[in-house]
């Protein structure tokens, strides 16, 4: 039971009225920065209320120890969120039985047996694949000449390729499925029932994937984990497959291409982390990690429920409530990192929260960070002139999307 001086939702830390309490996502200054909320709320509110696109309230939660501790609690619920009548964040519920919407047991069964196929051995293979589709598209772009786009020229085709290959998806069917995949990390801007057609498209598509894994098995990720279905009597069910299926390819699609966009931008922007960057070509690893706290895609919207009563930064959130962890305003939190603020590609120690932390820890960090440091590598090795083609004011960034980043980056070089 929560003591005395634990303020509930309603009272000293929360808005005095419904309409004081503001919207989230918030508007961010620049592609890159967060919104300087967050500094102020880390330091007078570090758990406060907001309204959710959908219209819902939750409670944001802001410094790092409590974003530890709500991704990591068992008292904070993914599957609680498919709950009918659950607090949603976007336009569309987002109920369907993927591995981040299981709590444990189940998540860890599932997760258990995906991992025994989806292993560091598998993504060590990748790399020389990684490696020949950034040089062919380099190669492409150098050949087009400037200005070019680096995010149509690089940063999406190189993760959906390499997602493809890994679940042995057909290119040509590419297409069809990023529209649905951006539809299903839309927060608004598109009508539910757009959303939901999506999902069902994206579904189906999958569905007949399975099939024809099974009918006709090949080496890649996908016919592995249904050959364990067959062979383990139903072990992983075909709405599990088909939904591991889909986070795969949606992870590949979104979180990848915009953090590799995020990452070149970010570098472009501050010449002397660039130059740092040039120098020392071995300490690439680091800067990836400093360039994935700084500038994550996805840091938003990690949407779960409190199981029970919890009492967190002193304010009680009661069972049933929304709680989102702010993993951006965790990495800038200077209880956790000297001089939070600052992008410096030599910090060591740098252990932020943009793949995530506990069970739901991102599947695919160690194929992320290959090909994050493959596809960055090669371009500066390649492009020792690159530069921004466009002031930074002028970038496009999409609006209503979980994932953020900018939809173009002219570079010349
Ligand atoms: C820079 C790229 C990426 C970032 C920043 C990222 C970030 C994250 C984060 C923050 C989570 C935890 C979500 C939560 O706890 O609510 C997560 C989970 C997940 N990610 Fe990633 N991700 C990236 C790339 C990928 C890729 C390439 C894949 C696919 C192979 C992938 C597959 C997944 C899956 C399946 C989960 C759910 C894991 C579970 O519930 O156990 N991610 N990711």
């Amino acid at each position: 039971m929560a003591d005395q001086n634990v303020q509930s939702a309603a009272t000293p830390n929360s808005p005095e009225t419904a309409a004081d309490i503001p919207d989230y996502p918030f508007e961010r200054p620049s592609a890159l920065e967060p919104c300087p909320h967050y500094a102020k709320m880390r330091k007078t509110a570090p758990v406060g209320q907001v309204r959710m696109p959908s219209g819902d309230l939750a409670h944001l939660v802001t410094s790092y120890e409590d974003v530890r501790t709500v991704l990591s609690d068992p008292r904070f619920s993914r599957n609680a969120t498919t709950r009918p009548g659950a607090p949603r964040l976007g336009p569309a519920p987002q109920n369907f039985p993927s591995l981040l919407n299981m709590d444990a047991p189940e998540h860890t069964r599932v997760r258990k047996l995906v991992s025994r196929e989806f292993t560091a051995r598998r993504v060590n293979q990748l790399r020389p694949r990684i490696q020949e589709h950034t040089d062919r598209l380099l190669d492409a772009m150098e050949e087009a000449g400037p200005p070019t786009d680096l995010i149509s020229a690089l940063a999406f085709p190189l993760p959906v390729t390499i997602i493809c290959e890994l679940l042995g998806v057909p290119f040509e069917d590419r297409e069809r499925f990023a529209g649905w995949s951006a539809a299903f990390l839309a927060t608004a801007g598109l009508p539910a029932d757009q959303v939901l057609a999506s999902q069902i498209a994206l579904r189906d598509y999958l569905a007949g994937l399975v099939a024809a894994k099974r009918a006709n098995p090949g080496t890649d990720l996908l016919s592995a984990l249904v050959a364990i279905h067959d062979t383990d009597d139903g072990r992983l069910s075909e709405p599990e497959l088909i939904f591991l299926g889909i986070s795969m390819l949606v992870a590949g699609h979104e979180t990848t291409v915009n953090q590799i966009g995020n990452s070149v931008l970010a570098l472009l922007t501050h010449p002397e982390q660039l130059a740092a960057v040039r120098r020392a070509p071995e300490h690439l690893g680091r800067a990836t990690e400093e360039m994935l706290r700084m500038y994550p895609p996805g840091d938003e919207g990690l949407l779960r429920i409190a199981l029970e009563d919890v009492e967190l930064a002193g304010t009680l959130i009661p069972a049933g409530s929304a709680v989102l962890p702010s993993l951006g305003s965790a990495n800038r939190d200077v209880c956790q990192f000297a001089d939070a603020d600052s992008f410096d590609v030599s910090r060591e120690n740098n252990a932020h929260l943009s793949f995530g932390q506990g069970a739901h820890y991102c599947l695919g960090s160690g194929l992320a960070r290959a090909e994050l440091e493959i596809a960055l590598g090669t371009l500066l090795k390649r492009f020792p002139g690159l530069r921004l083609a466009v002031p930074e004011e002028e970038l496009p960034r999409p609006s209503g999307r979980l994932v953020h980043g900018v939809s173009e980056l002219p570079v010349a070089w």
